[in-house]
């Protein structure tokens, strides 16, 4: 069945490319597709794709959602991280016209029951974008020191509890999933009376960078970006 997903900016990402037909275009981040396949209909014919994504459930619903273009598209599977490379083996000129990065976490991953990204649904403490990955949020949680998780916390999800709640979290063990984690934190800051934000929302943020090093991985392939666009070309993050 084909899951939806509304792609951020989508209109802007079109604009901000300029896709031209006979150009090519990496989509750092192919997640369900949904900007894929903005860019594959944006000029008749449609310009070359390459999407690279981490996750195989991913790979498997874009490839469902581009049932009806998979002809000017390659699927790789394959980190952004490798981006040089595999634009050597992948691109006439070694060049590209354009590479989209569209960070976080699709709806998919959002919602799945395995992932432990949301602190809305019961799951193990995964986090992973890529599986193959040894690093996990349980990991980190039963693992780490009261000074690792406190700057985990602190820089990476900005939480102005992070003290507490690092030393709730080691008083805690074993923390084995998203809703043990979500009634500790919940615990230490206590229930948002104007219920903007869950409790838990900066504390898992800050978990699911950790768990993918996101923040050292953005200059790497920033950098890598910079080299493969030929001259007029279009990075969008
Ligand atoms: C916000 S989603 C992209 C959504 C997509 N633009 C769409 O329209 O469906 C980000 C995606 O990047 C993937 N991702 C994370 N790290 C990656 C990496 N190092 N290389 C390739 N993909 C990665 C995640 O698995 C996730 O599916």
């Amino acid at each position: 069945m084909e899951t939806l997903h509304i792609p951020v900016m989508v209109q802007e990402v079109i604009r901000e490319l300029n896709v031209n037909p006979k150009g090519l275009y990496i989509d750092c981040t192919l997640g369900l597709a949904g900007h894929s396949i903005a860019i594959l209909n944006a000029t008749h014919p449609s310009p070359q794709v390459i999407g690279l994504e981490v996750d195989e459930e991913a790979i498997e619903k874009a490839k469902i959602n581009l049932v009806n273009n998979m002809n000017n598209i390659k699927i790789l599977k394959q980190s952004f991280l490798d981006l040089e490379k595999i634009i050597k083996t992948n691109a006439n000129n070694f060049k590209v016209d354009g590479v989209l990065l569209d960070l976080g976490m699709s709806s998919l991953q959002l919602a799945s029951k395995d992932k432990g990204f949301s602190f809305q649904t019961e799951s193990p403490l995964d986090m992973r974008f890529d599986s193959n990955n040894k690093v996990t949020a349980d990991h980190i949680v039963n693992n780490y020191s009261f000074n690792k998780l406190h700057e985990i916390l602190k820089t990476l999800g900005e939480e102005k509890s992070a003290k507490n709640i690092a030393n709730h979290i080691i008083n805690s063990r074993p923390i084995k999933t998203t809703s043990h984690l979500s009634r500790i934190v919940t615990t230490v800051k206590g229930q948002n009376k104007n219920n903007l934000l869950h409790p838990a929302t900066k504390t898992f943020q800050a978990l699911r960078i950790a768990v993918n090093n996101e923040l050292d991985r953005l200059p790497i392939v920033l950098n890598a970006a910079t080299k493969i666009l030929r001259s007029g070309g279009k990075l969008v993050v």
